[in-house]
Order: C-alpha cells, then structure tokens, then sequence
C-alpha cells in the first residue's frame, strides 16, 4: 500500500486529479468506479477543469458508481445520481449511457438487479481505477461494519451512524433512507486500481485502522490491505493517529526513485 501525506483538502485533491487524469490520458476508454459524498468533490471540481481547460477527454470512458440510495429517485436532489450529474457528468464530455449509477427506484427482485449491476462491470472489462472515500466507521461504500469482506452488489440496511451522519441532508428523520444498494467489499477488491481519499480529523481513527489495523469486517477498508495497488492520499489531519507516518514518507520517496511509474 502506498500511503501518500499531503498537507490538506485542496493538496489530496489535486494530486488525485493528477492520477486520475494521468489514467484517462493514457487509456482513453478506462473504467472508473466512482464514489460520492464531500471527500471527492474536490476532485471532481480539479477534473472538470482539466476538461475545460486542458480537454481532458471523458468521451470514451465509462464509469460506474459504488452505491445509490434506495427509494431516492435520479432526480431527487440527494441522490446520488443527481449528485454525479451536478458535480462531474454534465461538466464534462462523458457518455450518458456510459455512467453507471445503481437505480434506487428499484423494487422486487433485488438480487436479480444486483447481480446484473456486476455483470454490467465485467461487461466493460472491469474496473480500472476506483475511487473511494471512507466512513468515519471505515465503510467504503455503503459497505457497513461487518460486511463480509467478499460480498458483491447488493441490498444494504445502513448503520445507524452512517443515517446520522446523513440526516442534515434531509428536511426530516423519516426521509433519511435506511438501506443502499451498494458494490461490495469483493467488487471494489477486483478493480485493478484503487485510490482512497480522506480529509479531516473525523477520518483520522478509521484511517488508522484501515491502514494499521488487522483486516476485519468490523472496518471494511482494512480489506484494502488484501489489494496489490491501493494508494491512500490523505491529509495531516486525516493521517493523525497513524503511528508510522516517516516510514510511508520514506517508502513514498523510494517510490519515487525506482518505480515513480506506480504514482503516476
Ligand atoms: P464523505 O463520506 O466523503 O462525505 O465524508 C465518505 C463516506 O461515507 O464514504
């Protein structure tokens, strides 16, 4: 694992937009998994300007988000539909019916349109680079504490912190939803890169034992420490309570010497 220390939000942010965009350019028709929340606007913000200004080309991409709200409809304003569309898909040249985002209107055979979500990845080859903020429970997409760490797309009831943490969203408690269909722990496992972004001390306990800690279910990024190409970029604040801190410094720095290819 690469553990990458940048100074704050705006620094983890432009450095993943580095990568992200490094990875567009050369492979045109990549594959992104792509995340919501606050963590990755950011990036989306730097990306949509590379687009604007540099012509950064999304045109042969595809992409498909980690997870949606069940009963939110795309134009709900919290989707997380609406979300993509507001803050990177209508920015940039992306092809509509090439950006993924779970359906949360769906009802009944939940498993059936889980399964096809999964098969609709292999369709596209896999995922090639995915992006993932982290919970302060150290969820990764909605994948809550004890997920098993090889469950697929599915139907999740989300944990009660997480609904807390989402409540200002919304105009009362009822309308916070209380489940998500969501990629699973083995569906982010299998994408072939992978970068987690975090920033503020609100992350600093989970990144610590995401990074740090034994693999459990209990924190579902620490299954990242499973994958052969996972960057963490994270910030002072984020990176608090980690304990070897010079080492990643000095692995980063090696790094950058002998194989600079694998921040690229
Ligand atoms: P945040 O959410 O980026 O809004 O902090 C991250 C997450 O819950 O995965």
């Amino acid at each position: 694992m690469l553990v990458v220390l940048k100074k704050d939000y705006e620094e983890v942010s432009r450095e993943a937009a580095r990568i992200v965009a490094g990875a567009i350019r050369s492979r045109p028709d990549i594959v992104l998994g792509l995340a919501t929340g606050s963590t990755p606007l950011g990036l989306y913000k730097e990306l949509v300007a590379m687009h604007r200004v540099g012509g950064l080309d999304f045109s042969r991409a595809t992409s498909f988000n980690l997870d949606e709200y069940l009963g939110l409809a795309p134009t709900h304003p919290q989707s997380f539909r609406h979300f993509m569309e507001e803050h990177l898909f209508s920015l940039v040249n992306m092809h509509p019916e090439r950006s993924y985002v779970p359906d949360g209107t769906i009802t009944g055979d939940y498993d059936a349109y889980c399964a096809r979500y999964e098969e609709s990845i292999k369709a596209a080859g896999g995922i090639d680079l995915q992006i993932l903020g982290i919970g302060r429970n150290g969820h990764i997409g909605f994948n809550e504490p004890t997920s098993s760490l090889a469950s697929r797309t599915r139907l999740k009831a989300l944990s009660r912190e997480t609904m807390e943490d989402n409540k200002h969203f919304f105009d009362s408690d009822s309308e916070v939803p209380k489940c998500a269909i969501t990629m699973g722990i083995g569906t982010i496992l299998d994408s072939k890169r992978v970068l987690l972004l975090a920033s503020g001390r609100s992350k600093a306990a989970a990144i610590a034992r995401a990074i740090e800690g034994p693999i459990t279910s209990s924190v579902s990024a620490s299954a990242l420490q499973m994958h052969p190409d996972v960057t963490f970029i994270i910030d002072e604040e984020a990176a608090y309570s980690l304990t070897q801190r010079d080492y990643y410094r000095h692995v980063l720095e090696m790094t950058q010497l002998f194989t600079p290819e694998r921040l690229s």
